[in-house]
């Protein structure tokens, strides 16, 4: 463990010279930059993070809520080391890594077969937004409805079809021309009053009986870290059921502990159709899956030869023995109990924020909160000043007003208590 020091000159020299050289040979869409962001990772340990320059960080983010397990963590040294030195790529969905069976059980188990909902199968993929896409397919397959309802706000990816079900019109609008009209979206519920309303709302949708899948987040998570009241998972099970559509979760990000659970949808008992998995699922691989009640996954047709729905890297060796490894991790019962230990620790430290001026909400669950400031952007302007404070912090919420803490299991209790004196500096100072 090592507390950040508080950094004069961020980014450093080295980084400000990467950031130039970047500009040049990166398409110029992609990394952020600007004379004061970013800093560029040269290693990381726990969650701690050092730049080219040698600053050293405390990572509140888990980056993208990935390493949830922390940095440097001896099962995926293990997992990374050992698998690369005996197979280091397959022939997925032709002659598979032997890994995959095994994950592919496994991630049935944990899912449909704990929940007590018969067989699960499961499709693998790379990033997160290949899972959405693989849950929209098959909902379609299963259904024969072509359309989709989704969320206000809802981040599942940025690919052609995860982006038509993403509820951020930025993302969508640029690309307008090339997306197809096959989503609905309704508003995602803050309190009991907009659930209420919901209900009718999303039944006039469904009535109409052209949707097949119902797909939603737990907690909205790049949206803004809203936890939704209790009984929102009922409600789309119920809805779902009734009007004869599937229920997706994508939980990509809740998932594996983020919220203190094995999976968010847990919290209220929900079991869905199609559930959809990445970032910590691995805690360093771009490896994801959609796991699916068998019933529902049966709706594909056995592969002739040909797969309709692969990629190069599907199962790849490497990432299936990090996700083995991270499965695990999580599954020690000590483990899952420092979770809930930490999940109070950052209450502790964030509800304090609450009585800030430029503070309108103060939210979250497990190791997934969410700062609301008053200002829109003002969440972005953290993320830098936060550099120089040490923090590594994320802005979330479709207008920049949400500060995003998704830390991992690695933080000690000093290093809390260290971040959240600097969040209390640095949002006062806004
Ligand atoms: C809930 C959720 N779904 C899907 C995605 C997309 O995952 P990826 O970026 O790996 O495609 C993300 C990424 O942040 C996410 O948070």
């Amino acid at each position: 463990m090592v507390l950040p020091k508080l950094v004069t000159e961020v980014p450093g020299k080295k980084s400000r010279e990467l950031a130039r050289r970047l500009r040049a040979c990166e398409s110029r869409n992609v990394t952020f930059v600007t004379p004061d962001f970013p800093v560029f990772w040269e290693r990381a340990d726990g969650g701690n993070v050092w730049d080219v320059d040698g600053n050293c960080f405390l990572d509140l983010t888990s980056a993208f809520g990935v390493a949830t397990a922390g940095f440097g963590a001896e099962h995926k040294k293990r997992a990374f080391a050992g698998q690369s030195a005996v197979l280091e790529h397959g022939m997925g969905d032709v002659h598979p890594a032997a890994l995959k069976v095994e994950l592919c059980e496994r991630l049935a188990a944990l899912t449909f077969g704990r929940w007590g909902a018969g067989a699960g199968k499961v499709a693998l993929g790379n990033s997160g937004f290949e899972a959405v896409e693989t849950a929209l397919k098959t909902a379609l397959m299963m259904t024969g409805k072509r359309r989709a309802l989704a969320f206000e706000g809802a981040y599942h990816g940025l690919g052609f079809g995860s982006l038509t079900v993403n509820g951020w019109d930025f993302f969508k609008s640029p690309f307008r021309a090339q997306l197809a009209d096959f989503a609905d979206f309704v508003p995602f519920p803050r309190s009991a009053a907009e659930l209420e309303k919901l209900e009718p709302l999303m039944a006039r949708i469904l009535s109409r009986g052209e949707t097949g899948v119902i797909l939603a987040e737990p907690i909205l998570g790049r949206g803004g870290e809203v936890v939704p009241p209790d009984g929102f998972l009922r409600l789309l099970r119920r809805l779902a059921d009734r009007h004869g559509a599937l229920l997706a979760l994508d939980e990509i990000y809740t998932g594996f502990f983020r919220t203190g659970r094995w999976f968010a949808c847990e919290h209220e008992q929900v079991v869905p159709d199609l559930v959809c998995l990445g970032k910590a699922l691995t805690g360093a691989f771009p490896l994801s899956a959609c796991v699916g009640r068998a019933a529902v996954m049966d709706a594909w047709p056995e592969s002739a030869g040909e797969a309709l729905h692969t990629s190069t890297f599907l199962g790849h060796p490497v990432g299936c023995a990090l996700a083995l490894a991270a499965l695990e991790f999580w599954a020690d019962a000590d483990r899952q109990g420092r979770v809930a230990e930490l999940a109070a620790a950052w209450r502790a430290v964030l509800e304090p924020l609450r009585s800030l001026p430029a503070v309108a909400d103060v939210r979250g669950r497990g190791l997934l909160w969410g700062v609301e400031l008053k200002q829109p952007n003002a969440a972005g302007a953290l993320m830098i000043s936060g550099l120089q404070r040490g923090l590594i912090l994320l802005s979330a919420g479709r207008d920049g007003r949400v500060l995003s803490l998704a830390p991992g299991v690695a933080l000690t209790m000093e290093e809390i208590a260290f971040a959240g004196g600097e969040l209390q500096r640095l949002v006062m100072n806004t």
